[in-house]
């Protein structure tokens, strides 16, 4: 592990049973907090976005806005928000996917992603890859293409790096973190 990792690592708290029994919440918010962790990550996020030649930076709600919005402006490029369904004002994209229990969706602003963007994906955290997935067929039916998806922590056991390999095509999936 590289010290960059370890420092992450460290900054990252488990809370048992959170948001329900048997499950372990990974808590960035020691992270956020530490302004060398913080920036650390950032211009590791930001290295991807470049050595992926990323146009623009997608942050997944919520704390992919967090993580996404210093990633874009570290590399110069615009940052776009993917809302859960009913908080963007303007035409939207919106793409469903299933959660254990049922269903969920997201949005883009349609205007926000065109032909020839390379968008960079950001989150914290990526578990079973629901959530990637749909943001990934919302940026193909907007017409642009997938740099690639950056995400602090994988949770492997999940699965959702083969999950998600068919749909990113050849884009790279960068975990900073795999526990
Ligand atoms: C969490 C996490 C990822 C997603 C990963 O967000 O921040 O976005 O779940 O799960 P998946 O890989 O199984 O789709 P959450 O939906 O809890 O939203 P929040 O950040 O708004 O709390």
């Amino acid at each position: 592990m590289t010290d960059i990792q370890e420092l992450l690592l460290s900054r990252i708290r488990d809370v048992a049973d959170y948001p329900e029994p048997g499950v372990m919440f990974k808590d960035i918010t020691p992270l956020l907090a530490d302004p060398a962790a913080f920036t650390a990550l950032t211009d590791e996020l930001a290295g991807i976005a470049a050595s992926t030649g990323a146009t623009k930076v997608v942050g997944l709600e919520a704390r992919g806005f967090i993580l996404g919005a210093p990633v874009a402006v570290r590399a110069g490029v615009g940052f776009i928000p993917v809302r859960k369904a009913g908080k963007l004002p303007g035409a939207t994209l919106r793409q469903a996917y299933d959660l254990e229990y049922g269903s969920a969706e997201i949005e883009v602003h349609a205007e926000d992603l065109t032909h020839g963007d390379r968008v960079l994906i950001v989150d914290d955290v990526l578990a079973t890859g629901g959530t990637a997935e749909a943001a990934i067929q919302l940026i193909h039916r907007a017409g642009a293409e997938v740099s690639g998806l950056a995400v602090l922590m994988e949770l492997t056991f999940l699965a959702a790096r083969p999950r998600l390999e068919p749909t990113l095509n050849g884009a790279p999936l960068k975990a900073l973190l795999q526990v």
